[in-house]
């Protein structure tokens, strides 16, 4: 089979993917996809964990993920893009989880009372949710990822990971693999039309697929440097949004053309917005005539998801099978001939951030 390293990503069913996702995280998919053996999964029970008062987009928006993956680039006969919902075996795996782990581990977890506090729309009380980084440790660990992108804010759920699965292996023997964190290469930080960070949830996304016609109608209103009140006025490229967009996806030369004539007042904004609207509509044909192809089919997405959790599932129930054996619900003995026993002098450990010894951990 392969050598290469396995990594994991999962993403929770969002729907439509926007042009920060296309310029952030889709095309480290893109590459770790070659450079790794890659798992790429949608996280549907950990939409569940905070839409479980209202779940009905998370089908759909699945579907159309999936669609804009594999019209991307993504090939699931390189990598395998699966649904969780379809490895139930991370269930259990969770509840094996959630027997190792101390509860202040979870109530420690920075995201947990955060959003809690920033979220008011809807009801985070429920243990889905408390339970979530137990989730992603079994989504990591079931597969036997080795190396996981993680960003600033996925860390903290990824040190519980690495704790959860020491605490696991010191308890019932050395098996589960102690996940790496990949920092991902720095994606592009694109600005939304009104110049916050683009976020389907701040109404200011462009859809990668939209239609040119979409596409072009929120260009015209996309924001520019606000100082630059007149066509006269010169204008600082550096801080207008337009800009930094049409940089992502234009010629070194002609961004220096656009650059020198907004800061004598030469052009317009107008006239840019033009163009990036023409370069974006050109960028992204070809992703949507693909797209319009594979929505054609029918079932695509499904049939794709389907296929990728056949071949994670060996992967999984392997797991889960040899887990229940070390933990001893299971009394087949040869799975675990090759499992390291359990060392009964190992101190188990405490997370970093969940402040055993030290104040690290109070500001959560
Ligand atoms: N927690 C991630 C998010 O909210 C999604 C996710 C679930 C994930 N399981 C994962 C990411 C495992 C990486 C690895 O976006």
């Amino acid at each position: 089979m392969t050598s290469k390293k396995r990594t994991l990503t999962g993403y929770r069913p969002t729907g439509k993917l926007h042009i920060g996702h296309w310029f952030g995280n889709l095309q480290n998919m893109l590459q770790m996809q070659h450079d790794y053996d890659a798992y790429y999964f949608i996280a549907d029970y950990h939409a569940l964990t905070t839409h479980w008062q209202d779940p009905s987009h998370v089908r759909e928006s699945t579907e159309e993920m999936v669609l804009d993956w594999l019209a991307a680039g993504l090939d699931p006969d390189i990598c395998t893009i699966y649904r969780q919902s379809d490895v139930p075996e991370v269930i259990e795996l969770m509840s094996f989880f959630s027997m190792v782990t101390p509860k202040p581990w979870l109530e420690r977890v920075p995201s947990y009372k955060e959003q809690q506090q920033q979220v008011s729309d809807k009801d985070l009380g429920n243990m889905g949710f408390f339970l979530y980084p137990l989730l992603m440790a079994a989504d990591i660990t079931v597969v036997r990822a080795d190396a996981v992108p993680v960003g600033e804010d996925q860390a903290p759920h990824l040190e519980l990971t690495r704790e959860i699965v020491r605490r696991f292996n010191n308890t019932y023997g050395e098996y589960l693999v102690e996940p790496d964190a990949v920092i991902p290469k720095e994606g592009a930080r694109v600005p939304g039309t009104d110049g916050r960070k683009m976020s389907k949830s701040y109404g200011n996304a462009i859809y990668i697929s939209d239609s040119p016609d979409e596409m072009r109608a929120k260009v015209m209103s996309f924001m520019t440097d606000p100082a630059r009140k007149l066509k006269t006025d010169p204008g600082d490229p550096d801080i207008c949004p337009l800009h930094q967009v049409h940089k992502l996806i234009a010629p070194a030369g002609e961004i220096a053309e656009w650059d020198g004539c907004c800061r004598t007042a030469e052009c317009g904004c107008v006239a840019h917005k033009r163009k990036l609207a023409d370069d974006l509509v050109a960028y992204f044909a070809d992703f949507q005539t693909r797209r319009a192809e594979l929505a054609a089919i029918p079932n695509h997405a499904w049939e794709v998801l389907e296929g990728g959790a056949k071949k994670a599932r060996p992967v999984t129930s392997e797991v889960v099978a040899t887990c229940r054996e070390l933990v001893g619900v299971d009394a087949r003995t040869e799975r675990t001939a090759h499992v390291k026993p359990r060392d009964p002098n190992a101190v188990n450990t405490t997370p970093s951030f969940a402040g055993s010894d030290d104040d690290s951990g109070a500001e959560f």
